[in-house]
């Protein structure tokens, strides 16, 4: 039998316990397509840091290369000063395992409200590639005249030829196995003259080796509008970090918000982490309320990454049988505890 080592981060706030609920669907599948799950808990996260002031010691990120993937909940607690867990844990397994590709489907199931009146899951079926180790994230810059009044603050955005390439080269590769074969490259190339110059120019001229894949470009801000108004036109966009964090969140909820919304941090030849895209909700932690349907999502693209095509396929299914019984999205107005939500997408899968 195919047996996967996985890494799980169950992390702060609502990550342990939607985590829980991911790994029992993912232990479900594996029962129903044959295959084993052999997880190793990291207790990384804000309690840990709390209690011992470690972050992610760099045994352990020695460690997580050596699994199949990585399974997180959420990092961010209330007692830690914004930005040290979120950089210090996600950020640096990012770029030190080189998970160049953050993968957000945008899909909206049937029975699921959306806030778009007028739109339905039709239209709402895309995938966003966004670059997940440049661009402003590289953290280059500092503070010039630090204390002074002429105190200047710089944020450099980062883009490699050889980042830039890879990305595209992932989007292509991948809107080219899709139904529409459409890729979008989503910019600023009329103000960020240089770093959206090197993507088109790349863009348009990989296009050439992908003549099946039709291209288009959209400038940031009205690609936040047409995702809005008209997001049937996208199939596959692909963007820099920064943009893509935020239109990710944008696209979230007109999927039926966060606790829908997974994503993959992807190395196609490395090991890469799946998890919800929304935060840890401290203030929904250990209460049962908290969706899990983007954890377990998360585990959908995890299946999908490990070559588990049928199972990925039934994992989905069964999620969007049990979508529909749900009251909303949101946590504690769902209509079901997040042990249910678990249960009943665990019950569909077997
Ligand atoms: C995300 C998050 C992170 C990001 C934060 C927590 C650092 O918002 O995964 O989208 O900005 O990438
Ligand atoms: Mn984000």
């Amino acid at each position: 039998m195919q047996e996967y080592k996985v890494a799980v981060i169950p992390g702060d706030g609502i990550g342990p316990e939607v985590v829980r609920e991911g790994q029992k669907v993912l232990e479900a599948a594996g029962k129903k397509y044959g295959f084993r799950l052999d997880w190793h808990s990291y207790d990384l996260g804000g309690e840990r840091y709390l209690k011992t002031g470690e972050i992610l010691p760099d045994s352990v990120l020695e460690e997580l290369k050596g699994f199949h993937a990585i399974y997180l909940g959420a990092i961010g607690h209330p007692d830690v000063k914004p930005g040290i867990l979120e950089q210090g844990i996600l950020l640096r397994t990012r770029f030190v395992l080189d998970l160049y590709v953050n993968l957000r489907p945008i899909k909206l199931y049937p029975g699921v409200e959306c806030p778009l009146k007028e739109k339905g899951p039709e239209d709402i079926d895309y995938i966003v590639v966004r670059e997940n180790t440049e661009g402003l994230y590289a953290g280059s810059g500092g503070f010039l005249r630090q204390g002074t009044e002429h105190e200047v603050a710089v944020q450099e955005s980062v883009n490699t030829y050889m980042g830039v390439e890879r990305c595209l080269r992932y989007a292509f590769e991948l809107a080219a196995t899709r139904k529409r074969r459409k890729l979008t490259l989503c910019g600023k190339t009329n103000v960020l003259t240089y770093a959206f110059g090197l993507w088109e120019r790349v863009f348009r001229e990989m296009a050439k080796e992908y003549p099946s894949v039709e291209i288009d470009y959209t400038h940031v801000d009205a690609t936040c509008m047409w995702m809005i108004k008209s997001p049937e036109w996208f199939d596959v966009v692909v963007t820099d970090n920064m943009f893509g964090d935020i239109i990710t969140d944008l696209g979230a909820i007109t999927q039926g918000g966060l606790g829908i919304a997974a994503g993959g941090n992807i190395n196609p030849r490395g090991v890469s982490m799946f998890e919800p895209i929304g935060g840890s909700a401290p203030k929904y932690a250990g209460q049962n309320k908290a969706n899990p349907v983007a954890a377990i999502l998360a585990g959908q693209l995890m299946l999908t990454d490990l070559g588990q095509a049928q199972a990925a396929q039934g994992l989905e299914e069964a999620v969007s049988r049990v979508l529909p019984r749900m009251q909303t999205q949101s946590a504690g107005r769902m209509g079901m505890s997040t042990s249910e939500v678990g249960d009943a997408i665990a019950a569909e899968i077997s």
